[in-house]
């Protein structure tokens, strides 16, 4: 039987047969998006041109090992497409990221992408989204106050549950690359997202959210019986 790794490589595998020779891509984060860098880094080495923006400094890291050529949003700020994963992504396509932690990169990445091609194993596929703890990026100044709206904003939007910072394992604050802290809100289930972004939006110390709507057109969904396509409805 196939291990959720497996699927991850099966997903970038199909993921790779939609880049086009020139194409300027976003290149997204965590494990099945490293599945993608290294195919794309194998196809590059045999001669497709093709040029990214990493989404964080892992990806970066992990695109010059490959020989991947990249530039930034300053030199090209139009991209054609973003390859990234996601912790969870519902019918609609709208997704929950950040996971690891990249989730402000990520956002400014897709939104400055023509398209955005979400990458998972079918585990991520969820009825509603909020399972996966929604990860909140804030600053540091203010956090305790910060902290105290999300949950009261949150709980006008249908959302309860504890909210954390996230630590690393020496039990440190974890750090986006922007700095910043992050905060985990297990609510168990979002009934509202668009709700629920809104609101977020709002509140001064927060930087960004997981919650990715209306940005993916297209997942790549790997599972035991295969891979599928799922359209954004937006594209219909
Ligand atoms: C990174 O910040 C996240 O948004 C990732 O895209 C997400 O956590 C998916 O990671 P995996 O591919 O490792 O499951």
């Amino acid at each position: 039987m196939a291990s959720q790794d497996e699927l991850k490589r099966r997903a970038a595998e199909r993921a790779i047969e939609l880049i086009e020779p020139g194409m300027k891509l976003g290149l997204g984060t965590g494990s099945t998006a490293a599945y993608f860098v290294e195919l794309l880094g194998l196809r590059a080495s045999k001669g497709l041109d093709v040029i990214g923006v990493p989404t964080s400094e892992a990806t970066r890291l992990q695109c010059e090992q490959v020989g991947i050529r990249l530039t930034t949003l300053d030199d090209d700020p139009y991209l054609d497409m973003t390859v990234d994963g996601a912790d969870e992504l519902d019918g609609e396509l709208r997704l929950i990221k950040g996971g690891g932690g990249a989730l402000l990169r990520e956002k400014i990445v897709a939104s400055a992408s023509e398209r955005m091609v979400v990458l998972a194993d079918d585990s991520k596929k969820v009825e509603m989204l909020g399972k996966y703890p929604l990860p909140v990026e804030v600053v540091e100044f203010g956090l305790g106050a910060t902290r105290a709206i999300i949950e009261a904003l949150a709980s006008d939007a249908g959302c309860e549950g504890p909210i954390t910072v996230r630590k690393i394992a020496d039990g440190k604050p974890f750090r986006s690359d922007s700095g910043h802290l992050i905060l985990d809100c297990a609510f168990g289930k979002i009934p509202e997202p668009e709700l629920l972004a809104e609101a977020l939006q709002m509140i001064p110390g927060v930087v960004e959210h997981g919650l990715f709507l209306q940005l993916a057109d297209v997942a790549v969904i790997a599972g035991l019986n295969g891979v599928e396509l799922l359209e954004s409805p937006d594209l219909e």
